[in-house]
């Protein structure tokens, strides 16, 4: 199984992310916890040109080039191989972060996004968790971990409200696979619900 992590930054989708994989490797099952921008080595060295530095660094178009590559990268080297032996794959953000970064919040390149996606990457995922929270809240905590990872962020605050709605149109896009979670609510609240949403998926 291919399951994937959205949400603005701060959402604490990546908290989440890693604790769907604890729970899935204490009950036995091989699970492995990926991240994109990276997840390999190249796509690595990718995500530091797109993380770091001024917001004006490059143009939507750019970055959807440069996000694909890394994605093309990631596939290649560790999603395939890891689904291949049968492992159950949780990626923190995939193609969705690009539809809705790219493709609605940074300029209007939805049909680009998808186009190259068809035409270099070819994977969906088969359960995608949109963790959805209030973005002043989400950006307070995003800019305070103060990772110099900080170039989405300093996009601002209605940067972050375009990006809520684009996810949260999203997912009525792609109901079969997409599930929202309110993530205004405790660490472990939020874990339960994503168990709970799994286990319906997966029944
Ligand atoms: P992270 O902070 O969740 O690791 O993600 C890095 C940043 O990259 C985050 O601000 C979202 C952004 N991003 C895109 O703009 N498009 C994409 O396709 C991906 C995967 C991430």
């Amino acid at each position: 199984m291919f399951i994937t992590f959205e949400g603005i930054d701060g959402s604490g989708k990546s908290t989440q992310a890693k604790a769907l994989v604890s729970t899935l490797q204490a009950q036995g099952m091989s699970c492995i916890w990926t991240r994109e921008p990276g997840g390999s080595e190249g796509a690595e060295a990718i995500r530091k040109l797109l993380v770091q530095g001024d917001p004006d660094r490059w143009s939507a178009e750019t970055e959807i080039l440069l996000f694909n590559a890394a994605r093309r990268d990631h596939l290649e080297k560790t999603i395939q191989p890891a689904l291949l032996r049968g492992a159950t794959v949780v990626c923190d953000r995939y193609v969705d972060s690009t539809r809705v970064y790219q493709g609605v919040a940074r300029a209007d390149l939805r049909h680009l996004v998808d186009l190259m996606h068809e035409t270099m990457i070819g994977r969906e995922a088969d359960l995608t968790f949109i963790i959805d929270i209030d973005p002043e809240t989400a950006l307070g905590r995003g800019l305070a971990r103060n990772s110099g990872e900080d170039r989405f962020e300093d996009m601002g605050l209605g940067f972050q409200k375009r990006l809520r709605a684009g996810f949260l149109d999203l997912a009525k896009q792609y109901p079969d696979r997409c599930c929202v979670i309110d993530g205004a609510r405790s660490v472990e609240a939020v874990q339960s619900a994503i168990l709970d949403a799994y286990m319906l998926a997966f029944s």
